[in-house]
This record gives C-alpha cells, sequence and structure tokens, in this order.
C-alpha cells in the first residue's frame, strides 16, 4: 500500500507554526502573522494542533478532558495530527495557501517527550511515520520562564489538566523547545516574550517578512 505524503510544493506557500509554555503568549501573534500575509495578498490559513478538523477536535476535548497514560497522550495528538495533515495542512499548501497552525510536533517533543518524560525517541519514531520528511518552514517559539507564565494562565480562568502541571513539568517543556532551537537554530526562532508586546509583534513581523516572496 502506498503511504500518501505531504505533496510536493511548487509554489511559495509556508507553513509556520507557533509554540511555546502556556501562557507564553503565542496565540495572539497567530492573527498578526495572517494579518501581514493576507496584506501582501496571499491566501492563508490559520488552524491548531490538538484539532484543526471535526475529528481532531474531538481528539482534543479527549485529550484535554481525560487523564491517560502519557504514550496514549502521545499516540492521540498523532493521530489528529495525520487527519490534519491529510485533510487540511498538505492541500492548503498544495493550492498554494499559507498555513500558520497554533501548536504541532514540537509540541510533542516539548510536553510529551519531556514534560511527561517519554523521551525523544518514541515521539520521533511517531513523527517519522506520521508525516516523514515534513517539518515547518519557519516555527516562532514563545519562550518565557514557566512561574511567570503560569500568572498570565491563572488569569485566564479555569486551567486544563496540562495548563494545571506543576513548575517543574512545564520547566522540562520550556528546556526541550530552547534545546530544539538550539539545535535547529534556522527553522526554530525565539521570541523573549518578557519583552514589551510590541517589541514582540515586531519581531514577528521581522521574521515572517523574511519569508514573503
Ligand atoms: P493550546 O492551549 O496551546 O491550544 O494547547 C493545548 C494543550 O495541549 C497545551 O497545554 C499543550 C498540549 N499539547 C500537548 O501536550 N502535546 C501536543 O502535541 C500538542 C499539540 C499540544
Amino acid at each position: 500500500m502506498t503511504v500518501s505524503l505531504a505533496a510536493p510544493r511548487t509554489n511559495h506557500a509556508k507553513f509556520i507554526t507557533f509554540e511555546g509554555i502556556d501562557g507564553a503568549g503565542k496565540s495572539s501573534h497567530v492573527e498578526r502573522a495572517r494579518e501581514l500575509i493576507a496584506a501582501a495578498g496571499l491566501p492563508v490559513i490559520c488552524t491548531r494542533e490538538p484539532g484543526g478538523t471535526a475529528l481532531g477536535e474531538q481528539v482534543r476535548a479527549l485529550f484535554l478532558g481525560n487523564s491517560m497514560s502519557p504514550h496514549t497522550e502521545a499516540l492521540l495528538v498523532f493521530a489528529a495530527r495525520r487527519e490534519h495533515l491529510e485533510k487540511v495542512v498538505w492541500p492548503a499548501l498544495a493550492r498554494g495557501e499559507w498555513v500558520l497552525c497554533d501548536r504541532f510536533t514540537d509540541a510533542t517533543f516539548a510536553y510529551q517527550g519531556a514534560g511527561r518524560e517519554i523521551g525523544a525517541a518514541f515521539v520521533e519514531s511517531l513523527a517519522n511515520i506520521t508525516h516523514p520528511a515534513f517539518e515547518p518552514d519557519m516555527t516562532l517559539l514563545f519562550d518565557l520562564p514557566p512561574d511567570a507564565a503560569q500568572n498570565r494562565v491563572a488569569g485566564r480562568g479555569a486551567a486544563d489538566r496540562i495548563e494545571a502541571e506543576s513548575v517543574a513539568f512545564h520547566e522540562r517543556v520550556r528546556r526541550s523547545y530552547l534545546e530544539r532551537a538550539a539545535a535547529s537554530p534556522n527553522r526554530i526562532r525565539v521570541l523573549d516574550t518578557r519583552e514589551s508586546k510590541e517589541a514582540v509583534a515586531e519581531r514577528v513581523v521581522t521574521l515572517v517578512k523574511s519569508l514573503l516572496p
């Protein structure tokens, strides 16, 4: 049986992902990036993981609403991810649409691999079979120390079961993200969200502009 892979991209469409520990402030910047790309006259969609499809949103509710084994967490997010890639991300890129995605596989390395301590090898093997040779063109990593991030999460109302994890868990997640950024500095760009919101937004604009044709 042939496994359908990402369509080869013959256009300028890019896949940009947004990452960071809970409360790091990434989500508001997805919209800014979308506006910038749309203002350049390019088609662009915004999506998220887990989620992005009807099935994926059901998986998201399952994932956030139930406690489960750490390996099950990883398997569930990758099931939703494959559905998302096949139904939304790959077709959009093949049509020439830019895709902005709030979280992707780096999150599984950080949260399940490091936060839940299942290790990078398990996540790597799932990534290799789920989306071989496919990764974001750019990842914006919004970084903030967990104690500051948790104050922001607390200000948003009831925390979900991952947001409610310990500071030590979020420290492992953050460390993993930063290690991944250090290992792939061209793809993963770190934005320090202790800077003013305007300064961070300006960096988002500069980084996204660098990808525009
Ligand atoms: P969000 O609130 O940023 O949309 O993310 C939902 C939660 O899911 C967040 O706490 C991070 C977590 N998550 C994982 O644990 N593993 C993953 O692979 C993804 C994509 C998200």
